[in-house]
């Protein structure tokens, strides 16, 4: 029989101990935050159903997106166990610039619709981590407003092609100018994808206002609040925005672009050359052959080709194809620090990530930014220790099974 007793005061303490007190909601909200999937729950209270949608959403059936996801559930990981791990090195080298991670964020236009910090809260979180961050040519920030305020981050300028190349020569001559380190030129556009959800929500840049956005002001009234209280919401480098994002590319982009196009890209533009939108080995050889220094194995996070080639599967052949001649990155579907390590593992010198710095942007702005690197730091260096890997040499491919089914 259990003998009962009545506890003495001192012996409660132990148990009334509270976690550390976040004075702000924004903090508070953050906090709560283990996982990126959690702080995307949080982003979806936050704005607007078009604004979350937009971001979370991809093309068509958004099946591209789904198997990019699902090929990291399929990932078997392969310890070693007894290894000293108390201290792991997790610096790399991207394109001869030291990083912290082999991590990179990727180009995201319009970001300053997700939260109006936008592009320079993104961009001062990259510095704080030391990892580089791509500015998109569909920014809401001007190559040389985000120079003036990060300037201590490692900066990348997304270019895509459009009909006036005079002002695309321009426009690579000032992002060298305003001190970006590489160009990552996206090949993956010559029209647009076709995002459903967009069409159904009636999206337009900027956003109108219909009966329902109207409802949606009621709904979240601190982020209508930001938007009309700061600088006009547009892109930053064109003049014809009134549309939808789709219209816009397929009212302003090239489809005509080449291979050919890389060579007068290179009389611009004196650094590294990253393409992204590399979807199979041929493709690799072809833009490596024509002098691109790195490329990223991306569908653009299943936002453009629906039923497209999935990025982690096709990482290793690509890798073997062109991966001495040209550094070889992935991005699509990483919502982990273990999906990193899953990319690394699997050959991509670095992995990108959109939507999971975007989900922290807007669950916080800055901070939400940093909530969303410091979990995939995290889970990235416990995945590592787990594993008994000490260093990013140890990544190999002998790490990594995929398994056939997402079964468990
Ligand atoms: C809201 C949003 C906007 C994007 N805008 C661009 C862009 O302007 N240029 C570009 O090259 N890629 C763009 N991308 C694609 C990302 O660079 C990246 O390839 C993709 O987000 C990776 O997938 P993930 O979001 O699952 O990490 C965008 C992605 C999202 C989610």
């Amino acid at each position: 029989m259990v003998r009962r007793r009545i506890p003495r005061p001192r012996e409660l303490r132990p148990y009334l101990r509270t976690g550390p007190l976040h004075l702000s909601p924004v903090d508070r909200r953050l906090a709560s935050a283990a996982t990126i999937r959690d702080l995307r729950a949080i982003a979806r209270r936050r704005v607007p159903r078009a604004v979350f949608d937009y971001t979370d959403g991809a093309a068509e059936t958004e099946t591209s997106l789904r198997r990019s996801r699902a090929a990291y559930a399929r990932v078997e990981f392969v310890p070693h166990v007894l290894r000293d791990v108390s201290v792991v090195d997790t610096t790399t080298t991207i394109l001869g610039h030291r990083s912290t991670l082999p991590l990179v964020f990727a180009p995201t236009g319009f970001t300053r619709l997700m939260n109006h910090e936008g592009e320079p809260a993104v961009a001062a979180v990259a510095a704080r981590m030391g990892i580089p961050y791509a500015l998109s040519t569909l920014g809401t920030t001007s190559p040389e407003d985000l120079a003036a305020v990060a300037p201590d981050t490692n900066k990348w300028f997304q270019l895509y092609i459009w009909n006036d190349r005079e002002t695309v020569r321009a426009l690579v001559r000032r992002a060298r100018a305003a001190g970006f380190t590489a160009l990552i030129l996206t090949v993956d556009t010559p029209v647009a994808g076709s995002r459903l959800r967009d069409v159904h929500n009636g999206f337009t840049i900027p956003p109108t206002l219909s009966a329902r956005t109207v409802f949606d002001i009621a709904l979240h009234p601190g982020w209508w609040f930001n938007l009309l209280s700061t600088e006009p919401l547009q892109f930053a480098v064109f003049s014809e925005t009134d549309g939808t994002v789709a219209e816009l590319i397929d009212r302003v982009f090239d489809p005509t672009i080449t291979v050919a196009d890389l060579g007068w890209i290179r009389d611009d533009w004196e650094g590294p050359i990253v393409v992204k939108g590399i979807q199979t080995v041929d493709d690799a050889r072809l833009v490596v052959d024509a002098g691109a220094d790195a490329i990223v194995v991306s569908n653009h996070g299943g936002r453009q080709l629906d039923r497209a080639p999935t990025p982690l599967e096709q990482l290793p052949s690509i890798v073997a194809a062109v991966g001495e001649r040209a550094e070889v990155y992935v991005d699509g579907g990483i919502l982990s620090g273990g999906d990193i390590v899953a990319a690394v593992a699997s050959g991509a010198r670095a992995a990108l990530v959109g939507r999971a710095y975007l989900y922290g942007l807007m669950a916080g702005g800055e901070r939400g930014v940093q909530r969303a690197a410091d979990i995939l730091r995290t889970e990235f260096i416990r995945t590592m220790r787990l594993l008994g890997a000490r260093s990013l040499a140890e990544l190999g491919p002998d790490r990594v099974r995929m398994r056939d089914t997402t079964e468990p």
